[in-house]
């Protein structure tokens, strides 16, 4: 089976199968990632602008070197040395760097959404890396791929999330992901931070307490509180919501005794994760970021237009 997308901006708008060729791309992209040197051939003459409006230390480094490992040609932009700080807009930026002939854009932006208003005008391919609250595809897939590494399987799971839900891109990724591949999600954060009809998006359950979430669970995804996409304080004080939503080593009890404990980066340590817990034992966040350079590379690989990994 082909990819026929020419973006990448959600996870909601790809099918299971399409979801699981990009993860079975990745599994195979790993090996090129343990050698000695480390770089096909693949995207050789290829161009890809990295084009971030937003702070970024994994996403945009992984993005780069996923680019480099299959030879494309890999430039970053950050939005505070671009041309945005002189009041150029998102379009005319767009339009001006298309005319450079870049293959692919991989873009993180506040204002959800402004992925697709790009795809739809630009005729390069467009790959999400964070759209304000909406979605951040490769944080899901790589989320996929750890888990699927460690259990085998995505269907059955029961997978926690824990934070601030509503201004989570990453919440919103990994739920369209993991429900499509048949985990059952649970979903605890204070009111304030849980939007409402979230159950609507498929196997969802929205808990009262953190206990509830956490429960037998097989994973539990920790989340940093987005007070940038906030507006307003949405909590009484850091010490009280870690009190009822961190994660620490006496209600990780609560979780199955091997539980995979995850977290995207960047961790508030002492709020929503216990630096014990960080670096213990249940902890895959490091995982995660390892996972996160073969996903990129598949990512990219396919809205390339390439077919199997392993053809
Ligand atoms: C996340 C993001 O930017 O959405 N980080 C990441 O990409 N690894 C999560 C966060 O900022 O809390």
């Amino acid at each position: 089976m082909g990819f026929k997308h020419k973006d990448i901006i959600a996870l909601k708008d790809l099918t299971k199968d399409e979801i699981e060729l990009l993860i079975s791309t990745a599994e195979n992209m790993r090996e090129i990632n343990s050698r000695d040197i480390k770089k096909v051939p693949t995207l050789r003459g290829k161009t890809i602008i990295n084009l971030f409006y937003e702070s970024s230390t994994r996403t945009r480094t992984s993005f780069e070197i996923a680019g480099k490992r299959l030879s494309a040609d890999t430039v970053n932009i950050t939005a505070s040395t671009s041309s945005a700080t002189k009041g150029e807009t998102l379009l005319d930026t767009a339009r001006n760097l298309e005319a450079m002939k870049p293959d692919i854009v991989v873009m993180r932006h506040a204002v959800s959404g402004s992925h697709y208003f790009l795809g739809k005008r630009l005729s390069c391919s467009i790959i999400n890396a964070g759209d304000g609250a909406h979605e951040h595809p490769s944080q899901g897939l790589l989320d996929m791929l750890t888990i699927k590494d460690r259990y085998g399987r995505l269907d059955g799971l029961k997978v926690a999330i824990v934070g601030d839900i509503t201004h989570s891109r990453v919440a919103r990724s990994d739920i369209s992901g993991l429900t499509k591949m048949g985990s059952h999600m649970y979903l605890a954060g204070p009111p304030t931070m849980m939007p409402p009809g979230v159950e609507r998006l498929g196997n969802v359950t929205v808990c009262g307490t953190m206990k509830e979430a956490i429960q037998d669970a097989d994973v539990i995804i920790m989340l940093r509180i987005q007070q940038e996409r906030q507006g307003k304080t949405l909590i009484p004080n850091t010490r009280e919501y870690s009190r009822y939503y961190g994660l620490n080593p006496e209600n990780l009890k609560w979780a199955k005794p091997d539980a995979m404990v995850m977290h995207p980066g960047p961790i508030n340590r002492g709020v929503e994760l216990s630096s014990y817990v960080a670096d213990g034992a249940n902890s895959y966040v490091l995982k995660q970021v390892e996972n996160g350079v073969a996903v990129r590379m598949a990512m990219l690989y396919h809205v390339s237009g390439g077919t199997l990994a392993t053809e």
